[in-house]
């Protein structure tokens, strides 16, 4: 197959990067193959609990709020309306790439975007605390804790819902209103913690609001009205990357709620978290691992629990780059990722990871669920509901070892390249990328079919 530039060799304005599973499919990778062929990358949804790894001439960076377009030099990273911020995590790791010498000065953040603020990390965790001591005192035989990353997300997505006591970046340069905001917070938060949790101190609502008001100090000259700045690119001809954080099956719409993120982490999320429309999307590229991993509580139907879970485990350094947690692992899961595929429109597929299935012996794709006396292809986008599915398998034969040497897709051998066809042929998109390693080279790149 003749292989393509880097962008794809095709025109039009705008790409969507993806998730079309549990999240870490190598989302990051793929954006820092397609940055340099675009103006600029944009974050639209989530917020510190991405962690997006880049590996460039050896070198791995870790990217949570920061677009990992920031890597491409002379680019715009712009971190959309959508985006719930963590302003000192954020400052920091700004820091963090500036001292290994990544110029960050092309990072615009949106005058919208939410601030996660020390108490949306409290009541993360207590609602998880609780969660869990609930299940376990069997008050609820409910779904317990949601295995969160305790970055604060779901409190501060729904603050920004609840609208009275929610702060916008903007609203980080008017200390007036920094400390109004954070006043009125502070009452109803410490309110809700004492009943929650009653040897809980009360919130230091003054180191809060100083420090608040000097991440905005330190923020000001980053922060803009990204919606007219996007649109003025387009207006330009200037052609915009798209990066998901979390993923399809974590959307809060669309995933296994409520095992899910509280953001719209498909493609539909790029409207409301950045103001761009979907009419300006030329290319949509789902990221999916060759098998799944999981982090957190929730159904995976294709869990495996055995030795050939830990070694792709082991292979895969299947270990978040977020909380480090050691990732879920089961077999690719094609029913979910042809709903996934359906739910973004996703013209082309990145398929990654795939040197690490080499070393299974008999490696074995979902392509049914049964339920009951039931079979059928279609996803269940419901926790309860999908943890009772027996998963249906097709079985292919191993994979040869050697393939993170590949470099076009005809260099891959027989059965690596039947596995490709075969997931291509049952989720019905094609297949442009495929992951070998998380080297920048190790992306054999293919041609539309
Ligand atoms: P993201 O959250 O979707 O950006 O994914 P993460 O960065 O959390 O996790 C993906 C991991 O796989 C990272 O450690 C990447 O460096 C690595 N990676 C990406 N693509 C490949 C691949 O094709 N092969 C291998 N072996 N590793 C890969
Ligand atoms: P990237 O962008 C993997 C999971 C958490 C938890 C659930 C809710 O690196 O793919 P939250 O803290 O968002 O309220 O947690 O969602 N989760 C992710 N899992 N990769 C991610 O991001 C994730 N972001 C959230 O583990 O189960
Ligand atoms: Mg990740």
């Amino acid at each position: 197959m003749p292989e393509a530039n880097q962008s794809g060799g095709r025109s039009g304005a705008c790409t969507a990067v993806v998730g079309l599973q549990w999240g870490d499919e190598g989302k990051g990778k793929v954006v820092d193959l397609l940055a340099e062929s675009h103006d600029a990358t944009v974050r639209y949804n989530g917020g510190a609990n991405a962690g997006h790894s880049v590996v460039v001439k050896g070198e791995r960076y870790a990217l949570h709020l920061i677009p990992s377009g920031i890597l491409a030099k002379g680019k715009a990273a712009v971190v959309g309306n959508g985006v719930v911020v963590d302003p000192e995590k954020l400052i920091e790791e700004m820091a963090g790439l500036e001292r290994r010498g990544v110029d960050v000065s092309g990072l615009i953040i949106s005058d919208r975007a939410h601030v996660v603020l020390d108490y949306h990390k409290i009541e993360d965790g207590l609602r998880e605390d609780i969660l869990t001591a609930a299940k376990s005192d069997k008050v609820s035989s409910g779904p317990g804790q949601i295995g969160t990353t305790r970055r604060g997300i779901g409190p501060a997505y729904a603050d920004k819902v609840n609208r009275a006591t929610a702060l916008r970046m903007g609203d980080l340069l008017r200390p007036e209103i920094v400390r109004e905001r954070i006043a009125m917070a502070c009452r109803l938060k410490n309110a809700m913690f004492k009943g929650l949790s009653p040897t809980i101190e009360p919130l230091d609502e003054r180191g809060i609001t100083e420090r608040a008001i000097e991440c905005g100090r330190r923020l000001a000259p980053n922060i803009r009205d990204t919606a007219y700045l996007l649109h003025d690119l387009l207006a330009q001809g200037k052609r915009l990357l798209f990066e998901g954080a979390n993923a399809t099956l974590l959307d809060v719409d669309h995933g296994t709620y409520p095992f899910v993120t509280s953001s719209s982490c498909a493609v539909s999320g790029i409207g409301p978290g950045t103001g761009v429309p979907p009419s300006k999307l030329s290319r949509v590229i789902g990221v999916a691992k060759a098998y799944s991993t999981r982090v957190g509580a929730g159904p995976m139907p294709t869990e495996l629990f055995d030795a050939v879970g830990e070694g792709i485990r082991t292979r895969g350094r299947e270990f978040g780059t977020t909380t480090g947690r050691p990732r879920r692992v089961g077999w690719l899961d094609l029913v979910a990722l042809r709903y996934s595929a359906m739910i973004n429109g996703a013209s082309e597929i990145a398929l990654t990871l795939l040197d690490v299935l080499p070393g299974v012996e008999r490696p074995r794709v979902c392509v049914a669920y049964r339920i009951g006396d039931e079979k059928s292809e279609r996803f269940i986008p419901d926790g309860e509901r999908l943890a009772k599915v027996e998963p249906n398998y097709h079985e292919l034969d191993a994979i040869e070892p050697g393939l993170s040497e590949c470099r076009t897709f005809a260099d891959l051998p027989p059965n690596a390249r039947r596995y490709v066809e075969f997931v291509e042929r049952f989720v019905g998109v094609p297949i442009t990328i495929i992951g070998v390693g998380p080297g920048r080279e190790q992306s054999l790149i293919r041609e539309h079919w």
